[in-house]
């Protein structure tokens, strides 16, 4: 992954990749950029943050994994905080193409999972498609979010999603991003670090249409765990199942899929729905050789 990341400096201007190159050899580097190594990019190359943040996107996109198109799409989102994060497209071979996480997407979960509580705007190489926006939609102050898209003018949000269709319509007023707590407690008497680590994350899921609270969190085979919430969405289809959002920060930290040696899955199952299927389809697709368990509450 390092490697596609060096490659695809070679399509930035080349002062600007060699300012950016040790930086991105560094061992701690995830994927994202603190406010200040952002600000003095723009400094030391006399560009403003909205031409930075353009010129940055092939190393974005350079983490894409388009299995089926082979089609890079890359996206980096600015958190409230002032930090921006990177995000690129996701597509899984033998699973409906449903299961596909868009970049914005990507971008999005990343900060999402990383804190951030609001986004001030989001920086991608082609223009967002209808489920993207609808997704965007979603978010908690989506109407102070920016669209920057290349030789475009920055425009608001919401010039990209006029007559929107949204959470309000259904009368729900808590919006993804925003904290959460969704008082799910353990069933287990010997709680597993995993399962834990699984209900946190189903505890701060955004699942406000079905009360499907659903989080989940994989074990890869260097130690580290990487957790992923669900987060539906007011039109129900362009919503983000957990089993993705963890893929998308496994490979955004340079990890691969075949790391994963456990899966634990917890749901409060709601009305109708359950996920466990879809995600015990994609995770045995893209790491056959996990244990995946599951926990319904
Ligand atoms: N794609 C995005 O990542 N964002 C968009 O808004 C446009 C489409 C991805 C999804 C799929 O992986 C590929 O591009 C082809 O649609
Ligand atoms: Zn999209």
């Amino acid at each position: 992954m390092r490697d596609r990341l060096l490659s695809a400096l070679t399509q930035l201007p080349d002062a600007l990749a060699k300012d950016l190159s040790p930086i991105l050899r560094r061992p701690e580097f995830d994927a994202s950029l603190s406010a200040n190594e952002m600000a003095t990019l723009c400094q030391n190359h006399q560009m403003n943050e909205a031409d930075m943040a353009l010129a940055l996107l092939p190393l974005a996109a350079a983490y894409a994994m388009p299995a089926i198109s082979q089609f890079y799409v890359g996206a980096i989102a600015k958190g409230g905080s002032g930090h921006f994060y990177f995000g690129a497209n996701l597509e899984f071979a033998h699973v409906s193409l449903a299961h596909t996480v868009h970049a914005e997407q990507s971008a999005i979960s990343h900060a999402w999972l990383r804190g951030e509580t609001t986004l001030s705007a989001i920086y991608i190489n082609y223009s967002p498609c209808g489920h993207c926006r609808q997704f965007i939609n979603e978010l908690n102050g989506a109407e102070q979010i920016t669209i920057t898209l290349p030789k475009q003018p920055t425009r608001a949000f919401h010039d990209y999603l006029p007559d929107a269709f949204g959470p309000s319509d259904l009368n729900i007023s808590e919006p993804l991003l925003a904290p959460k707590d969704n008082a799910l407690t353990p069933e287990m008497t010997a709680a597993h670090p995993l399962y834990e680590a699984a209900l946190a994350a189903a505890n701060q899921s955004h699942a406000p249409y079905s009360h499907n609270y659903a989080g989940i969190a994989c074990l890869l085979d260097n130690g580290q765990i990487f957790t992923g919430r669900y987060a539906e969405n007011a039109a129900f289809n362009p919503s983000l199942p957990p089993l993705q959002v963890a893929l998308n920060l496994i490979n955004l930290a340079d990890c691969s899929w075949h790391q994963i040696k456990e899966v634990y899955f917890v749901e409060k199952q709601g009305i109708s729905n359950q996920l466990s299927h879809d995600m015990q389809t994609l995770c045995s697709q893209v790491a056959p050789q996990a244990q995946f368990h599951y926990h319904a509450l």
